[in-house]
């Protein structure tokens, strides 16, 4: 498998993070809309011998869909090759990776909605007919060149659909909407990782661990990592339920599975803001994140868990959050919540 433009060197969490990835459709948890689509799509393409239809995956940070990407190409049987919205700078530069694709080959662009307006624009034709038309020289004796491509499928992922312009967007064939995971695929993913790290963890550490990762396989791979540190320390070695809940409160992550930013966030709005509304803008500053981040990565999991909503006027924070951070929630408080 070809890798290209990803030359930094590999930290110990991202080589943690490869061998944990699934190859194949099989070995996926979870995601079951996306996959029994994708499932038809692939096994389709490969009988008539065609390119997959691009595809387009979103969803929040650390859902799996760098690996979804790679585990289609390995469905397919092609090449993938890796690349992101904000390394190609230039136009130039995509119609090198281009150039260089096989047959059927995957193009894996990451955080495609941050691909500037002129590389964007050579896609178009690239996604549509396989071809591209480029300027050569300059001024007088600059003349356009016609370049055909191989048939490829393009994958690519973004946080937000929402940033994508249409034309981009109307250009993928299939679009897979990845969603948090529920307890018991977090759970199945925390088994997994656990076997393949050869440790030991009683179902109930499993669950609990489930519980408070946020739905994100990523948060779940990354905290059994810690729990296992504690579990050898402080104890013999099995991850159970009682070391799983002490790691936990250590790293400061609740029994809601909210972090420390998490709580920052509904803090900040509770006692700066009397609950909200407040913008995301001034939010931000105020707990010093970059703004894309809490809209990212923190956000909505506040919602998708009822801490928080989302108005026409900012954000405001729930009798859910009131409660669970212990402070005291009051109805006629005002809060304008009427325009949802
Ligand atoms: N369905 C799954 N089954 C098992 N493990 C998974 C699954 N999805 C993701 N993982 C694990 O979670 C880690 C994070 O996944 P991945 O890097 O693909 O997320 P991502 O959506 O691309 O995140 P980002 O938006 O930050 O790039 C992977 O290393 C993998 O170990
Ligand atoms: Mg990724």
């Amino acid at each position: 498998m070809t890798r290209i433009l990803d030359n930094h060197l590999m930290g110990d969490e991202e080589f943690a993070e490869r061998t944990l990835r699934p190859q194949y459709l099989q070995e996926y948890i979870g995601q079951d809309k996306v996959k029994t689509q994708l499932k038809i799509f692939i096994e389709a393409a490969k009988q008539r011998d065609e390119a997959l239809d691009h595809v387009l995956l979103f969803g929040p940070p650390g859902l799996g869909k760098t690996t979804l990407a790679f585990v289609i190409a390995n469905e397919l049987g092609v090449n993938l090759k890796q690349t992101a919205g904000p390394a190609i700078e230039k136009a130039g530069d995509l119609v090198a990776i281009l150039n260089d694709l096989e047959p059927g080959d995957v193009l894996f662009i990451d955080e495609i909605h941050r691909l500037p307006m002129s590389v964007e624009e050579v896609l178009y034709s690239a996604m549509e007919d396989f071809y591209i038309d480029i300027m050569i020289g300059a001024g007088e004796n600059s003349r356009s060149v016609h370049l055909d491509l191989p048939p490829f499928t393009l994958i690519g992922a973004t946080t937000r659909a929402g940033m994508l312009s249409n034309p981009l967007r109307a250009r993928f064939g299939i679009t897979g909407h990845m969603e948090y995971y529920t307890q018991a695929d977090l759970t199945e993913i925390i088994e997994r990782t656990s076997d393949i790290f050869d440790m030991s963890i009683t179902s109930e550490a499993a669950l609990e661990l489930a519980r408070r990762s946020r739905g994100t396989p990523r948060v779940a791979n990354r905290l059994l990592k810690r729990v296992r540190d504690y579990a050898q320390i402080m104890g013999d070695g099995t991850v159970d339920a009682n070391i799983t809940d002490k790691a936990l409160t250590v790293l400061d992550v609740d029994k809601e599975g909210l972090d420390y930013v998490d709580q920052k966030i509904l803090k900040t709005m509770i006692e700066m803001y009397q609950g909200g509304p407040v913008g995301l803008a001034t939010l931000s500053v105020n707990i010093a994140e970059e703004r894309e981040t809490v809209e990212d990565m923190y956000e909505p999991y506040l919602i998708q868990k009822g801490f928080v909503i989302r108005t026409r006027s900012g954000r405001i924070a729930t009798a859910k959050a009131y409660t669970h951070l212990g402070y005291h929630y009051d109805e006629k408080a005002p809060k304008n919540q009427h325009d949802s």
